[in-house]
């Protein structure tokens, strides 16, 4: 199967691409950073990985669409690539990079499926959203209220494509050892609510409950395999694997 995985160079992304790409599936990875994405390239390339990387910014409406339609197609689309977003009472924070994080978590997820969809005969899309979509998380609103839109959005896709052999799902790949929750851990600051949401991340790592990254990428590989469609509209979360 060919899979596009946005986001799939770095961190939580770049696990997952080393999952399916150890399933033996040909990999697309995009992101913004060229250099990222060449190194992905390289070292997946050495493991065997069949693997081309675009750069392609999720911001830009249409850059993820028309690399899908250069590849004349694509079996299963795992929409990864996000923002966290600024953090404080939602009424301070930059409104610009408020509205920027749904214009990548929310738009450039629903575009790059909407292309997908249309030049998809089969498959599956994924779109990887979290527990801050299911749950509030006040001070965090933007990425928040952006994940819950995309659960919901999976809702409604499914429902649209029930006729069709194209299973769309959420995925909540836990809290992780990588991307933004480790970045969380090790923030030092003076500002208020990034110190509260450091401190938090910590004591959720210490406390155990994180999610191994490999038994995250591990569970991602097995939905990408199609084990999870008939739960199409679904959020798939740990609990699950
Ligand atoms: N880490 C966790 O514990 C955790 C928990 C729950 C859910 N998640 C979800 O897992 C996914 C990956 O998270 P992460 O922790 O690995 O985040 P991360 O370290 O911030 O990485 C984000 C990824 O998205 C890409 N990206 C960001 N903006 C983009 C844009 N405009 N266009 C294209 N690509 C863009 C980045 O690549 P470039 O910089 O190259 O653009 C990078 O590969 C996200 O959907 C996140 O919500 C993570």
């Amino acid at each position: 199967m060919r899979v596009l995985i946005t986001g799939g160079a770095k961190e939580l992304g770049r696990a997952f691409s080393e999952a399916i790409g150890a399933q033996g599936h040909q990999l697309v990875i995009t992101g913004r950073d060229e250099i990222a994405l060449r190194t992905a390239e390289t070292e997946l390339r050495a493991k065997g990985v069949d693997v081309e990387a675009h750069v392609a910014d999720l911001g830009d409406p249409g850059a993820t669409p028309k690399l899908v339609e250069s590849l004349g197609g694509i079996d299963v689309l795992v929409n990864n690539g996000a923002l966290g977003g600024p953090v404080g009472p939602t009424w301070q924070v930059d409104e610009n990079e408020w509205w920027r994080t749904f214009e990548v978590n929310l738009r450039g997820t629903a575009f790059a499926a909407n292309a997908a969809i249309r030049t998809m005969t089969s498959g599956r899309i994924i779109n990887v959203v979290s527990n801050a979509g299911v749950h509030r998380w006040p001070y965090v609103t933007a990425y928040s209220v952006s994940k819950a839109a995309v659960i919901k959005l999976t809702e409604n896709l499914a429902i649209e494509l029930r006729r069709r052999p194209i299973a769309v799902l959420s995925y909540d790949p836990g809290m992780v050892d990588a991307g933004l929750m480790s970045r969380g851990c090790d923030l030092e600051t003076d500002d208020p609510h990034l110190r509260r949401i450091a401190q938090w991340a910590r004591s959720q790592r210490d406390g155990g409950r994180f999610t191994p990254v490999e038994q995250s990428a591990a569970l991602l590989a097995r939905i990408v395999s199609g084990e999870f469609d008939h739960r199409s509209g679904g959020l798939i979360t740990q609990e699950d694997g």
